[in-house]
């Protein structure tokens, strides 16, 4: 299926694709005349993580599984860390759906002008978010693959409209990628489930913590909220995914999933307790269960 053409800003996007316009990607740094633009028309996937190292180390290690193809370093890396390889873009999104929406929005322009607005080239793009979460009655180290993005009130990502009330957006995240990822990873050992993210704005209060500086929420009404999750399909709790399908469903892309590793079990405790041995497993788990994905795909 198309992506959704009245969704798009291609009021804009177009005058950039015909060369009316330069648009700057500016938190990438880059503008849409750089030369890198060029190197970049495969692009097939873009892989989104929190991190710059863990973006950097990504981009080597899919170079080394490919001849040790030409990594592209983008030249700005005070918000961004952004790498581009053999068909495959990486990069780091920071903490948070403000940090985060900010470079999905760019991304997309990106990747828009990549593909010079064909929308059937554009929609067979895989995006994905590689993360870390808390689980929700699933120990460390279950990989939660996401069925659907919401906010800790349970109701969809939502912005002003600019008309006097709010956008609610769509959180879905496809189904038939859920499935073939966890295909794709069938026999590989990892804890792998599916269920419904909670994405909040702040990890101390709107998770609902006891040990932040600041506690809003005594320790009856964190059990409740944790219970009413559970109940409600929750399975892990993060910080962007509400918002990246939001922007992803709103332009129609078909191809897109999150995969996030549980640091802890919320419903046993506040703080993270692993060792770093087991850390540095669970979150290499979640970057296995992706690149295992990405070999079948790009
Ligand atoms: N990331 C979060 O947002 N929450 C957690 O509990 C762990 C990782």
């Amino acid at each position: 299926m198309p992506l959704l053409s009245e969704n798009i800003n291609r009021d804009f996007l177009d005058e950039v694709v015909a060369g009316e316009l330069v648009d700057s990607y500016y938190h990438l740094g880059i503008t849409s005349t750089d030369p890198l633009i060029e190197r970049m028309r495969d692009l097939r996937a873009v892989v989104m993580a929190g991190s710059g190292p863990r973006i950097d180390e990504f981009a080597r290690q899919w170079s080394s599984e490919h001849g040790d193809a030409e990594i592209l370093v983008f030249p700005k890396e005070e918000r961004f860390t952004t790498r581009y390889c053999a068909g495959v873009l990486f990069i780091s999104h920071g903490m948070g759906m403000p940090s985060a929406s900010i470079a999905v929005q760019e991304l997309m322009r990106l990747a828009y002008f990549v593909k010079r607005g064909d929308l059937d080239a554009l929609d067979e793009i895989f995006w994905v978010r590689v993360g870390t979460s808390g689980g929700v009655g699933l120990p460390g180290g279950t990989i939660v693959l996401s069925t659907e993005g919401v906010m800790a009130d349970l109701q969809p990502y939502r912005l002003l409209d600019g008309r006097g009330g709010y956008h609610q957006f769509d959180g879905t995240f496809p189904r038939d990628i859920v499935e073939a990822i966890i295909a794709a990873n069938d026999g590989s050992g990892i804890p792998i489930t599916a269920g419904r993210t909670v994405a909040t704005n702040e990890f101390f209060i709107e998770q609902f913590r006891l040990d932040g500086a600041i506690r809003l929420a005594d320790a009856a009404r964190k059990t409740e909220w944790l219970a009413w999750l559970d109940e409600n399909g929750v399975r892990n709790i993060e910080m962007e995914g509400a918002m990246i399908a939001a922007y992803l469903n709103y332009w129609g892309f078909s191809r897109f999933a999150m995969v996030c590793t549980t640091l802890l079990n919320r419903l046993e405790g506040d703080q993270v307790h692993s060792t770093p041995e087991e850390m540095h497993d669970f979150v290499e788990r979640s970057g296995q269960v992706v690149f295992t994905y990405l070999r079948t795909i790009a």
